[in-house]
C-alpha cells in the first residue's frame, strides 16, 4: 500500500460522471451477446424471473458492498481487502484480479466479433434480406485471420481509454456513447416485436415454464448477473475508490442495476422475437445475436446503416466494459508495486491479449481442443461466471456481513441526504442479505451444482 497517494487520488469529475462509467462497465457484451443466448439455452421466461430476483438481491447488495470497500479504503482491490481486513483478505482481492485477466482475455475475443460485423454491415452484405447469417458467423468465427486482428484492435482501444486515466478516459467516454446505444436498442425492440411471428418469441421470453428449471438454470442465472453487473471481481471496488464521501452510493448503484436491466431486457426484447420470426432456434449458443440481428437490419429501411452503428455502438459498449476490466489489474500494479500506468497498461493489455489467441482459435482450427467438453473460450467463460465471480461475491458478502460490517455501515451512510451520517433505509435491509440469504444461496447453488 502506498498511503501517500490516497490524497491525490484522481476522483470522478461528477456524480453523473460516476454513475456513467459505472453503468457504462455494466452495460456491455453482457447484456447484448450473453443474455439472450444464456436466456435462450436456458427455457427463457423462467430463467429471466430468477435472473431478476438475484439481481435485485444479491446482486445490488454485493455491488453496494464493493463499492463501499473500494471507497473505505481508496485503492486497488488487492490493497481495499488487505487495508480493511488483513493479509488473508487480500487473497479476496488477487482472486479478483485474476478473474479480470481472464473476463478480459476471451472478452476481447468478442467485442471484435463487434468490430468486425460492424465492418460486415457497412458493406451491406450482411443485412440484405435472405443472407444466410448462420452460415455467414459460422464461417467468421472460424477465420481467426479475421477474429485476432480484430480483438487486437479492440484491445488497443482499451489500453488507449485505460491510458487517458479515471477521468480524463473512462468518465468521457460513456457520457456521450451510453444514451445513444439505447436508443438504437428501442428501437431494435420495437421492429422486433412487430416482426411477423414474433409473438412465438415474446411468449418465450416472458412466459414461464418452471418445468425446465434445474441447478444449470441457477448456476447460468447467478453467473450471468455477476458478469453482468460487473461484480464479483473488485471492478466495482475499483470504481468505488474514484468515488468522493459526499455522493450516496446506495442511490448509485441503484441506478446503476436498473440501467443494466433494461438493457438487458431491451435486447432480449430485440433478439428473441427475431429468433422465431426468422425460424432461428433460440439455444444456438454464443452466436445467437450475430445470426438473429443481421436478419433484423434486413427488415428495416435504412438496415445497412442502422446495423452499421448499431454494431459500433455495441463495441463502444464493449470498450466502457473492458477499461473497467483492464483498469482494476492497473490500479493494482500502480499502487501496490509502485509501478507507472503507462508501461503497466500496455503490458497487462499485451498479455490478455496474448491469452486471446487461443480463446479466438478455440472457435476455429483449434475446435477439437477441448477440457471438459469445452473450447478454450468457453471453459474460460464458465470458470469465471460460473465459479470465480460467485465465489467473489460470496466472499464479499461474508467480508462485509460479518468482518468489517460497522466500518461499511458507516461507509453507505455517507453522503446520504443532508450527509449527517444517518443510515440509509435500505442499510438493515442490505446487511441482513449480506449476512445471510447471500452466502447461503452462493455457496448452495455452487456446491449442488459441483456435486451434480
Ligand atoms: N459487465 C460487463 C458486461 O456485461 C462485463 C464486465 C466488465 C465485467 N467488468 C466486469 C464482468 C467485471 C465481471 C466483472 O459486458
Amino acid at each position: 500500500m502506498n498511503g501517500k497517494t490516497h490524497q491525490r487520488r484522481e476522483h470522478w469529475a461528477s456524480r453523473l460522471g460516476f454513475v456513467m462509467a459505472a453503468a457504462g462497465s455494466a452495460v456491455g457484451l453482457g447484456n447484448v451477446w450473453r443474455f439472450p443466448y444464456v436466456a435462450g439455452e436456458n427455457g427463457g421466461a423462467a430463467f429471466l424471473i430468477i435472473y431478476l430476483a438475484i439481481v435485485f438481491t444479491l446482486g445490488i447488495s454485493i455491488m453496494i458492498a464493493e463499492l463501499a470497500i473500494g471507497r473505505a479504503a481508496q485503492t486497488n482491490p488487492v490493497g481495499a481487502t488487505r487495508l480493511l481486513g488483513g493479509r488473508a483478505w487480500a487473497g479476496l482481492g488477487y482472486l479478483g484480479v485474476l478473474a479480470a485477466f481472464l473476463i478480459l482475455s476471451f472478452y476481447t475475443v468478442i467485442a471484435g466479433w463487434t468490430l468486425s460485423y460492424a465492418m460486415k454491415m457497412a458493406s451491406g452484405a450482411l443485412s440484405r434480406s435472405g443472407a444466410d447469417t448462420a452460415q455467414t458467423f459460422a464461417g467468421f468465427v472460424a477465420d481467426p485471420a479475421q477474429t485476432i486482428p480484430a480483438a487486437a484492435v479492440f484491445m488497443v482501444l482499451t489500453i488507449a481509454v485505460v491510458l487517458g486515466g479515471v477521468k480524463g478516459g473512462i468518465e468521457r467516454a460513456s457520457m456521450v456513447l451510453m444514451p445513444l446505444l439505447f436508443l438504437i436498442l428501442v428501437a431494435l425492440a420495437t421492429r422486433a416485436v412487430t416482426l411477423p411471428g414474433a409473438g412465438a418469441g415474446l411468449r418465450f421470453f416472458l412466459t414461464p415454464d418452471f418445468s425446465k428449471v434445474g441447478v444449470a438454470t441457477l448456476t447460468t442465472a447467478l453467473g450471468q448477473a455477476f458478469f453482468s453487473l460487473s461484480i464479483g471481481l473488485g471492478a466495482m471496488m475499483t470504481y468505488g475508490s474514484y468515488l468522493d464521501r459526499d455522493q450516496n452510493i446506495g442511490h448509485a448503484a441503484g441506478w446503476v442495476v436498473g440501467l443494466d436491466t433494461l438493457a438487458a431486457m431491451l435486447a432480449g426484447f430485440a433478439i428473441l422475437p427475431a429468433v422465431f420470426a426468422a425460424g432461428l432456434n433460440p439455444e444456438a449458443g454464443p452466436g445467437l445475436a450475430f445470426v438473429t440481428l443481421p436478419t433484423v437490419f434486413a427488415s428495416i429501411p435504412l438496415g445497412a446503416l442502422f446495423g452499421t452503428l448499431f454494431f459500433v455502438l455495441l463495441a463502444i459498449a464493449a470498450l466502457t466494459s473492458s477499461i473497467s476490466l483492464l483498469e482494476p489489474i492497473v490500479a493494482y500494479l500502480i499502487d501496490e508495486h509502485g509501478m507507472r500506468r503507462v508501461p503497466m497498461t500496455i503490458a497487462a493489455g499485451a498479455a490478455a491479449f496474448l491469452l486471446s489467441i487461443p480463446s479466438a482459435l478455440s472457435l476455429g482450427p483449434w475446435a477439437g481442443f477441448t477440457v471438459f467438453g469445452k473450447g478454450i473460450l468457453d471453459l474460460l467463460d464458465a470458470l469465471t461466471a460460473g465459479i470465480m465471480l460467485p465465489v467473489g461475491g460470496l466472499l464479499v458478502a461474508i467480508f462485509v456481513g460479518w468482518v468489517i460490517a460497522p466500518r461499511m455501515m458507516a461507509e453507505i451512510s455517507a453522503g446520504v441526504g443532508a450527509g449527517h451520517g444517518q443510515p440509509p433505509r435500505f442499510a438493515r435491509l442490505w446487511l441482513w442479505i449480506l449476512r445471510l440469504p447471500a452466502p447461503v444461496a452462493i455457496a448452495w447453488i455452487l456446491l449442488s451444482w459441483a456435486m451434480a
